[in-house]
């Protein structure tokens, strides 16, 4: 099974595809966290990155694409993958489309911008995981550690407040006419296209997403 998760910065995909990857035995291509490791092993990449990231713009499309594209052609993934942040622009959308990267869901995540910076604020991650968690609405089992490793949990350089504000911006802007593009995709008989209510408790949100994809 080849996915799409879309939706805003904070809406919810990270968390999702925790379960949707153990669910269907599918790898998640996450381009936020293949950056964020970048950034962490000090590559030309990762060096690059960072000044863009922090300042809650989008990387440029060429690198992406060439990133994505590499990552797919890897063994695990012949099984099917879940996009994660990708693709983010309509040059990304375009570019799996022409590479013939067919794919049989999307999945929308619809969560209001005020809701989201509420989230941000309280999200604690697992980057060698990427697991994640909230202080408040989905809380490790001890404090400041990851349930799994015992590891400390981090707070992501770009989740304060101003640049989640820059990064809804950027998402309204570029993001949000894949939802138009996809839904044209669906209507072509190219995918499914699934709208998710992604305000509801992680758990709900869950139960949704495996009765549309079971559906
Ligand atoms: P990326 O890492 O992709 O960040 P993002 O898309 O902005 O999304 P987030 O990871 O912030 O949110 P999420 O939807 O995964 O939410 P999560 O599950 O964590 O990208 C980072 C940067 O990298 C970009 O700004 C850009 O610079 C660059 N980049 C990446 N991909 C790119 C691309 N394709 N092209 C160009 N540049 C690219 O949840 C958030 C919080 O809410 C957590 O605390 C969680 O516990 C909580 N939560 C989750 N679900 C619920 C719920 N149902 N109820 C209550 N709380 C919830
Ligand atoms: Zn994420």
């Amino acid at each position: 099974m080849r996915m799409i998760l879309l939706g805003a910065p904070g809406a919810g995909k990270g968390t999702q595809a925790q379960f949707l990857m153990n669910k269907f035995g599918i790898p998640q291509i996450s381009t936020g966290d293949m950056l964020r490791s970048a950034i962490k092993a000090g590559t030309e990449l990762g060096m690059k990155a960072k000044q863009v990231m922090d300042e809650g713009k989008l990387v440029s499309d060429d690198i992406i694409i060439g990133l994505v594209k590499e990552r797919i052609a890897q063994d695990d993934c012949k099984d099917g993958f879940l996009l994660d942040g990708f693709p983010r622009t309509i040059p990304q959308a375009d570019a799996m489309k022409e590479a013939g990267i067919a794919i049989d869901h999307v999945i929308e995540f619809d969560v209001p911008d005020d809701v989201i910076v509420e989230r941000m604020a309280g999200r604690r991650v697992h980057p060698a995981s990427g697991r994640v968690y909230h202080v408040v609405f989905n809380p490790p089992q001890n404090e400041g550690k990851d349930d799994v490793t015992g590891e400390d949990l981090l707070v992501r350089d770009d989740d304060q407040e101003d640049t989640v504000r820059k990064r809804l911006g950027v998402y309204h802007e570029q993001t949000e006419p894949l939802v138009g593009y996809y839904q044209s995709e669906a209507q072509a008989g190219n995918c499914a296209y699934h709208k998710i209510d992604g305000t509801k408790p992680v758990a709900q949100v869950k139960e949704k997403l495996a009765n549309v994809l079971t559906a």
